[in-house]
């Protein structure tokens, strides 16, 4: 197993259903069962919004620091055995502060576990505070104002939610102001939205990575912008399996027509307590798949590298352990 950048993992959607539960237990918030198996009879989801509904449902029950810091703590433990060495994981400020979290308890547990997974595995990475579409344009300026005080334990800025509906462009205010204060800056875009939304993604919002992105392939001229500039897309072939926004079989997923194409893509688990599985889970079905050679495998492991937000030296040592791997 090549050493892997995970560059596209929400924190939220690493929750466990066993965890869901146990924190809803130490917090005495009720549940419509406490019983795993009942719970994940209802993962099965027609579109983004069905899972979105569910994903924003289970998170309620997270209240304190410990909360964030424990469901943090079992990502990068799972990721750390997944042979993860550096991820930039996504959060979700608005729905915790929605449900009444002050966004430092929110902040101060992941950065502990983040901390602590640098200390303990070796690592490295970073925290990305997405902006939800569907809460509107004026509600992410308010978050960004609100997370600035905070703004050295933020890698970067992105955009996630609910799509179809809430163009990229409504978000530039925001955006404009994560880039004066030198965050990096991602969309979810062309997921299930047009190639408009990777577009504005760009031009308007100014975006260095694209996250999924799928739907730039229906469009040339984005294809060539995206590979001319190489900017990346990180693709999540199992979440795009979950959520129909790719073929049904694996083996038609577009991955190899964005590898022809020349796009920079790495693979990402997304949601992996939702969508089946964390990164290296995610590898394991595209080998089975589509039989991915030695060689596409470290181009991948490579691409994921180049993608990231990590420092030159961090990259640098980071493509010397995948060199040591591939030698094996
Ligand atoms: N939030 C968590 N996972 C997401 C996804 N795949 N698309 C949009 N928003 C999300
Ligand atoms: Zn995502």
């Amino acid at each position: 197993m090549l050493p892997i950048t995970e560059l596209h993992m929400h924190l939220e959607g690493s929750f466990e259903v066993e965890s869901v539960i146990a924190i809803a237990q130490r917090n005495g918030i009720a549940l419509p069962s406490f019983d795993p198996e009942v719970l994940r009879a209802k993962y099965k989801f027609a579109d983004l919004q069905e899972f979105l509904d569910l994903y924003y449902d289970n998170i309620r029950v997270m209240r304190t620091a410990e909360d964030f810091h424990d469901l943090a703590a079992a990502y990068y433990r799972r990721a750390h055995t997944a042979g993860v060495r550096h991820a930039e994981v996504f959060f979700d400020p608005q729905t915790h502060t929605g449900n009444g979290i002050a966004l430092e308890a929110v902040l101060e547990g992941f950065t502990a576990a983040r901390l602590e997974a640098e200390r303990d595995f070796g690592l490295t990475g970073g925290l990305i505070a997405c902006f939800m579409r569907d809460r509107g344009a004026a509600d992410a300026v308010d978050t960004i104002r609100a997370l600035l005080p905070h703004r050295d334990l933020l890698l970067g800025v992105g955009l996630d939610s609910t799509e179809v509906g809430n163009p990229s462009y409504l978000y530039r205010e925001a955006f404009s102001i994560a880039a004066a204060e030198g965050l990096h800056r991602v969309a979810h875009a062309g997921e299930e939205g047009s190639p408009d939304y990777v577009w504005e993604a760009l031009d308007v919002l100014g975006v260095e990575r694209i996250d999924h992105g799928n739907r730039a392939l229906e469009d040339p001229e984005l294809v060539a912008r995206l590979v001319g500039d190489r900017i990346p897309l990180t693709v999540c072939p199992l979440s795009n399996l979950a959520l129909h926004t790719a073929p049904p079989a694996l083996a038609d997923h577009p991955l190899p027509a964005m590898l022809e194409a020349g796009l920079l893509v790495s693979i990402n688990s997304d949601d992996p307590a939702y969508f089946g599985g964390y990164v290296d889970d995610n590898f394991a079905a595209l080998d089975e798949a589509l039989a991915l050679s030695p060689a596409t495998r470290e181009l991948l492991a490579l691409n994921a590298i180049e993608s990231s937000f990590a420092l030159p030296a961090r990259k640098e040592a980071l493509r010397a352990e995948v060199a040591a791997a591939v030698a094996l």
